[in-house]
């Protein structure tokens, strides 16, 4: 699976610990950004990775900014990205069971960093039930959102 990583300044550190964990799990990612901790905009980075989605460059994403709201509701704008905003174990799986989230997005001032290895790992690891679920994600697709 390939994974476009992206982060604004307030996310930078769990991303850089995030980027260790892949590797260790042997997973391949892309890094768009940002490089530092020196002050960004997070919808700049955020919708660069989305839009990696949504071409099927990647497969999936994985966004951090200080809450993850900013990057979740970044990414909800592009079509075909379907972001959930996760803070324990239990919504990254559910968000692929029921919703089938193709990106990840995290608080990196939230939640530490062990806690955000278990989050990405539930996440991808869990697939999608299909069934009454496929249902509604074509009735978003449809709605052209
Ligand atoms: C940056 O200060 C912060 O606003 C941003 O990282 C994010 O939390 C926005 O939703």
């Amino acid at each position: 699976m390939l994974i476009a990583l992206a982060s604004d300044h307030a996310g930078f550190e769990l991303k850089e610990h995030l980027k260790d964990f892949l590797r260790s799990v042997g997973e391949e990612f892309i890094d768009v950004g940002c490089y530092s901790t020196e002050s960004v905009d997070y919808p700049e980075f955020g919708r660069k990775a989305a839009l990696m989605v949504a071409s099927k460059e990647c497969d999936r994403a994985i966004l951090v900014c200080g809450t993850g709201l900013g990057m979740s509701i970044v990414a909800n704008r592009v079509p075909g990205v379907r972001a959930a905003l996760c803070y324990h174990v239990l919504t990254a799986r559910l968000s692929r069971e029921h919703n089938d989230s193709n990106v990840l997005c995290l608080g990196g001032r939230i939640i530490g960093n062990i806690l955000a290895e278990e989050i990405v790992k539930t996440w991808l690891n869990t697939s999608f039930e299909g069934g009454r679920h496929q249902k509604r994600i074509d009735m978003i697709d449809q709605a052209g959102y």
